[in-house]
């Protein structure tokens, strides 16, 4: 066997994918044991759910046998890895508060052992701010997410909350079980993303184009890896993702404010795209449009949140720029490290032929002062990724 999970199956919708999970599990010869609520009971069957798993479910928090055979401690700690699937808001927030009135909460509260969830929850619940304040609770104490994905859910509305897939818990489990996989475990990390909106009046704004996805791409492989990961965003319309302390701005100045209050951070990683200028005067109302005279907007110049950072006295000790150009992009970009004090900075062409502003994809160059590395074109999720790796080994080897 190759190790022993314990899965607690709320109640929801996406109950039924965890039946698959505990099949492809049991395939890949993990010892799977289920714990099944109350609620979860009513989406699946205890009977499908011990046929699958090959051994009898637990459900009952003062069933005599149980306590007799395997107590609640005993069956928290005999696993490898706790894994919550689905994680539904009740149980978020059961966990985060510390409560036990249930198995699956006096389990979740008595473990030691890492605990990986699966969310799954209309969008509303998932982004009221009371389960965001939950899963960063969560997230604080060591708790690993997966999920929730987007698309349309089994209430008929589209957004955030529909539960990881089985495949996706799977490499989940199999990351959280393989401490190889999190290189970055102590390090803290920050990242901003996205465009700033600088306001001209209450209706209007100047800002930049930008998903924000090459941002969060990062912050995401930065806490898979087990970094401690803040994300300073702009307005983007794209999920965070879930294990990074998210820090939602509007202006230059606001980020400039968040960042400098989360360091000291080890790695630090600006992948926003701030606007250089700022209305001078923000009006207190709307502009009216009068046909003798368009109105002329005089501009002020933003902090550089960048070279804020890295010339402060707490710069972390890796600094990467990014630097999206039109033309002559490595030339630009070597600039930059100068300017900007720098470390590292990820150049890429984002003239209009190339699709990147606000796809997915992303062809970069990596420029430090030693040389240039220049990868293929990739998904942003994979930039993310190897960056990291790379990130890993430059911290690794200065810490050796
Ligand atoms: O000068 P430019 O905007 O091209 O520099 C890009 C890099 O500097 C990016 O890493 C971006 O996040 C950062 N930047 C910043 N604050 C600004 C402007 C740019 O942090 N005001």
């Amino acid at each position: 066997m190759r190790a022993r999970l314990l899965l607690i199956i709320g109640g929801g919708i996406a109950a039924y994918k965890s039946l698959d999970l505990i099949r492809r599990l049991r395939e890949r010869d993990f010892g799977v044991r289920v714990v099944l609520t109350a609620a979860g009971a009513e989406f699946v069957t205890p009977l499908s759910a011990s046929a699958l798993a090959g051994e009898k479910v637990f459900r009952d928090l003062f069933s005599l046998t149980d306590e007799a055979e395997m107590g609640h401690i005993e069956l928290s700690r005999s696993a490898d890895l706790v894994v919550v699937a689905p994680a539904t808001a009740d149980l978020m927030a059961k966990s985060a508060a510390g409560l036990a009135g249930d198995l699956a909460s006096t389990i979740l509260l008595a473990t030691d052992k890492p605990v990986l969830m699966a969310p799954a929850m209309n969008v509303r619940m998932w982004e009221h701010a009371a389960t965001r304040q939950n899963a960063a609770t969560l997230r604080q104490r060591g708790v690993l997410f997966v999920g929730p994905g987007e698309g349309e859910m089994a209430c008929g509305e589209f957004g955030a909350g529909r539960m990881a897939e089985p495949g996706e818990i799977l490499a989940a489990i199999e990351q959280a079980l393989d401490g190889e996989q999190r290189p970055l475990a102590g390090i803290r990390a920050l990242v901003t993303a996205g465009p700033t909106f600088e306001p001209l009046d209450p209706v209007r704004y100047l800002a930049n184009r930008s998903s924000g996805k090459q941002g969060y791409a990062i912050a995401d492989a930065l806490v898979r890896a087990g970094a401690d990961t803040a994300l300073v965003s702009g307005p983007v319309s794209i999920t965070p993702p879930p294990a990074a302390r998210l820090r939602r701005v509007e202006t230059a100045r606001e980020m400039l404010a968040a960042c400098e209050s989360l360091l000291p951070v080890d790695v630090a990683i600006f992948t926003a795209a701030v606007a250089d200028w700022r209305p001078a005067a923000v009006a207190n109302n709307k502009i009216k449009k009068h046909a003798e005279a368009t109105p002329a907007i005089a501009l002020a110049e933003n902090p550089d949140i960048l070279a804020t950072i890295a010339q402060s006295n707490k710069r972390p000790a890796l600094v990467i720029g990014f630097a999206a150009e039109t033309e002559n992009v490595l030339a630009h970009a070597r600039e930059k490290l100068e300017k900007k004090a720098c470390d590292w900075v990820i150049a890429n062409d984002v003239s209009p032929g190339t699709g990147i502003m606000g796809g997915d994809r992303n062809a970069v160059h990596i420029v430090r002062r030693d040389g240039i590395e220049s990868w293929p074109e990739l998904d942003k999720r994979e930039v993310g990724q190897r960056l990291v790796a790379r990130i890993a080994e430059t911290l690794g080897k200065r810490a050796a």
